[in-house]
């Protein structure tokens, strides 16, 4: 199958790609991505030169490439994702995640074939008790949740209209390799590396339920080849954890691993003004999955936060290039274009 990963640049993406091509020798993938600033071809180095791997610069919400494109399926993950810039500036969010989406649901019913919508666990917005369910109400709180929760009516009321091969999967908070880092973990991380204080919202004390990224691609591949159409599936670690509670556990490892001061880490902790809108709470139940289709997450928190400090402390250039703006280049030296292209 030639499979469309759209957003296969950003962090969950490259992951993806990296593990599908692996597991399923028998597909092709064509990587279409806008190169956002979150999107850095440097997480592929290791695969781009794959026969079974073809990238595509471009937009999703480009109609006329995305109509110019073979494939057989699309397994979307391209995104506007993080939170904070949603409260800043709201409009490539709706873009993206909304127009763009949808351009693609029109792409796949052009072609009847399946399309598989990465969601995410905020469209349930915040929950005092219990968990969320696939049947939990929709109720967003921030812009980047409420363009999520647009994106999945879209992909349901496609279905449902059109009877189209549709799936939408919602997980929770990922963590890993080549995640972009102003997210939290690969935040502290980063910032303690270089000394710089570590700003933590509000009390510190919102839960996030955490789950490893190659456990989430697991369970996207398993939805992707074994659901049937108009399924939705939960994806979550069930593993709730306390902001504080993690950033005090990764400043732990950095200073076991690296033999900085302990106190001296645990003194950049600093708290500051909370995020407009701050969800409190995340918990998601993953249980339909797990009985449906068999996955189960494999990696146990204290391993895979232990792992990914040893990724970005080996890997500090990849991160490095990042923040300085370096990781830009890659594009025009790998593939010949400039980003405004
Ligand atoms: P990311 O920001 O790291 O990557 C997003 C990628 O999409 C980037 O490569 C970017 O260049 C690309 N992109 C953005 N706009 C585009 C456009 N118009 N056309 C083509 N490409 C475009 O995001 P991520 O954390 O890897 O998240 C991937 C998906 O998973 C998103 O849909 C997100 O909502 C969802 N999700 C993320 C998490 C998480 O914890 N990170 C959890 C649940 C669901
Ligand atoms: O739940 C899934 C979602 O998880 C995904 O849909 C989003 O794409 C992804 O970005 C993530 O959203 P969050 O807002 O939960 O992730 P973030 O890493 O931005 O923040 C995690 C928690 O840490 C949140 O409660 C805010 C807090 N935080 C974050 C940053 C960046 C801080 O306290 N300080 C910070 O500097």
């Amino acid at each position: 199958m030639k499979i469309l990963v759209t957003g296969g640049a950003g962090f969950i993406g490259s992951n993806f790609i990296r593990y599908l091509l692996a597991a399923h020798p028998e597909h092709t993938v064509v990587n279409i991505d806008k190169l956002t600033y979150a999107g850095n071809l440097e997480n592929l180095r290791d695969i781009e030169h794959l026969p079974s791997y073809t990238f595509v610069k471009g937009d999703i919400c480009d109609k006329k490439l995305i109509e110019s494109l073979e494939f057989d399926a699309i397994i979307h993950f391209a995104a506007e994702s993080h939170v904070d810039r949603s409260i800043l500036d709201s409009f490539p969010f709706l873009q993206t995640n909304i127009i763009g989406t949808q351009n693609l649901l029109e792409a796949a019913r052009k072609r009847d074939c399946r399309m598989l919508h990465v969601s995410t666990d905020e469209v349930y917005g915040s929950i005092g008790h219990g968990l969320f369910t696939e049947r939990s109400p929709i109720v967003p709180n921030s812009p980047y949740a409420a363009s999520k929760a647009s994106s999945d009516l879209l992909v349901r009321a496609y279905h449902e209209t059109y009877g189209m091969d549709l799936l939408i999967t919602r997980c929770s908070n990922n963590y890993g390799p080549y995640q972009f880092p102003e997210k939290l973990i690969p935040l502290v991380i980063s910032h303690a590396l270089r000394g710089k204080t570590i700003p933590v919202y509000g009390d510190g004390q919102n839960v996030r339920d955490w789950i490893h990224v190659l456990d989430h691609n697991r369970a996207v591949d398993i939805a992707f080849h074994r659901a049937k159409g108009g399924d939705i599936y939960n994806i979550g670690g069930r593993n709730e954890q306390k902001n504080i509670d993690i950033i005090r556990a990764l400043l732990g490892i950095i200073a076991e691993r690296t033999g900085r001061d302990r106190e001296g880490l645990f003194g950049l902790i600093t708290f500051v003004k909370d995020r407009p809108g701050h969800d409190r709470r995340y918990a998601i139940d993953p249980s339909a999955l797990e009985a449906a289709l068999g996955w189960r997450p494999e990696i146990p928190f204290d391993q895979g936060l232990a792992d990914t400090v040893a990724w970005y402390i080996e890997n500090r250039r990849w991160w490095e290039r990042v923040i300085s703006g370096e990781y830009l280049e890659y594009y025009q030296l790998q593939y010949g274009g400039r980003l405004e292209e």
